[in-house]
């Protein structure tokens, strides 16, 4: 198979974990003999750099022309970069949400997975961790606040903020429906996830999932809040499966679950519409703190591109090789700083971003 993708390897340590990522691609590539082209693309910080916005439409259109796109991560120190100086609609996440909305990528999936090997890592009670957990967060990524109407105004001699948060019917079926087919090939359950104590469009969430579930008698559906959830994640994190919800607590909820993992290191994220394009980035962020010392870790960027064989090329077989041999090299105790909370680890066992993309691309079988 000829597989075309677009690379963004954005900023901060995008560019060292995409590096990685394309390396255990390509070894995986060449064991199953297919043919792997990459287009190397702008955005972020990096466009604002060369082109003065964060996404430029033919950095779009050549993603657009390509099967998949190969994401690192954008944004920098919002603090002190000059990235954060301009208007909003010029600065690196901007680029990030336009090309989301450009490719229609409505359905966010992100795995947390507890790795038996990364127990220790993980900051809940152990008898918890003990239990290990394997949930998928399916995001709604294309509405809600981050894409409704929001102004700054002066009222009465102060200024007035406003974000809103609007979803359509269509918009909450389509993703509910996602959601319960993922369901059906995991472990059959789906929590829905809303305030629908407070929100309309959480009521309308709700009565919408519910006209989905109909369809899929096999899946059960429960509703969940989302403050309830919160909790939920750090008390029994083995009570879920596929956790259907809203873009802005899908944001939230995402980073909890990965830091249950151990690590946000660790987790993956695929971005998908309705075809079987899809866009695969870490769900962690650019970290410009230890960017281009080597010590990032790559895993997140790895398993992606695990996801990418998956959903974009059905190459099941090849996804699992990547998977099995991140798998194997944790189990050989090798860890990037990021995993040093648990357990002993001498010191050959310790890795920057490099070692540890080499590591696991020659475990690829
Ligand atoms: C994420 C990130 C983005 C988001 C930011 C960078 C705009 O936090 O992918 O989770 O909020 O969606
Ligand atoms: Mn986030």
């Amino acid at each position: 198979m000829k597989l075309n993708i677009a690379c963004i390897s954005g900023d901060g340590i995008g560019p060292e974990i995409v590096a990685e990522a394309k390396k255990v691609l390509n070894a995986t590539c060449e064991k199953y003999g297919h043919e792997i082209e990459y287009t190397d693309v702008l955005m972020g910080g990096c466009s604002i750099d060369a082109y003065g916005v964060p996404l430029t439409d033919e950095t779009i259109d050549i993603c657009k022309k390509s099967d998949a796109v190969l994401m690192g991560s954008i944004g920098g120190d919002t603090t002190t970069s000059p990235w954060y100086k301009l208007e909003p609609s010029l600065r690196p996440e901007a680029g990030l949400l336009k090309i989301r909305k450009a490719l229609n990528l409505f359905a966010n999936l992100r795995p947390a997975f507890l790795y038996s090997e990364l127990k220790e890592a993980c900051p809940l009670k152990s008898e918890t961790a003990e239990k290990g957990f394997d949930m998928l967060i399916m995001r709604e990524l294309t509405g809600g606040l981050y894409f409704g109407d929001r102004s700054t105004k002066e009222i009465d001699g102060e200024l007035v903020a406003k974000d809103s948060l609007e979803y359509k019917e269509s918009e909450i079926r389509r993703i509910a429906i996602k959601a319960f087919e993922v369901a059906r090939q995991r472990n059959k359950k789906v929590i829905s996830v809303d305030k629908a104590n407070v929100l309309d469009s959480s009521r309308l969430w709700r009565k919408v999932t519910e006209e989905v579930a109909v369809a899929y008698p096999d899946v059960t559906l429960e509703h969940m809040l989302v403050d309830n959830c919160a909790m939920q994640i750090v008390k029994n994190p083995s009570q879920f499966d596929v956790v259907l919800t809203e873009n802005m607590f899908g944001d939230i909820l995402s980073d909890e679950a990965s830091m249950v993992t151990g690590s946000i290191g660790m987790l993956p994220s695929a971005s998908l519409n309705e075809t079987s394009f899809g866009l695969y980035e870490p769900s962690h962020g650019s970290a410009p703190d230890i960017a281009g010392k080597d010590i990032a870790n790559p895993i997140a960027t790895i398993l992606s591109a695990a996801m990418m064989l998956k959903y974009t090329f059905k190459l099941d077989k090849e996804a699992k090789a990547i998977e099995d041999a991140v798998q194997k090299t944790l189990q050989e105790g090798y860890r990037t700083s990021d995993l040093l909370g648990c357990g002993d680890v001498s010191e050959d066992k310790k890795c920057g971003c490099k070692r540890m993309g080499d590591l696991i691309a020659e475990r690829i079988i």
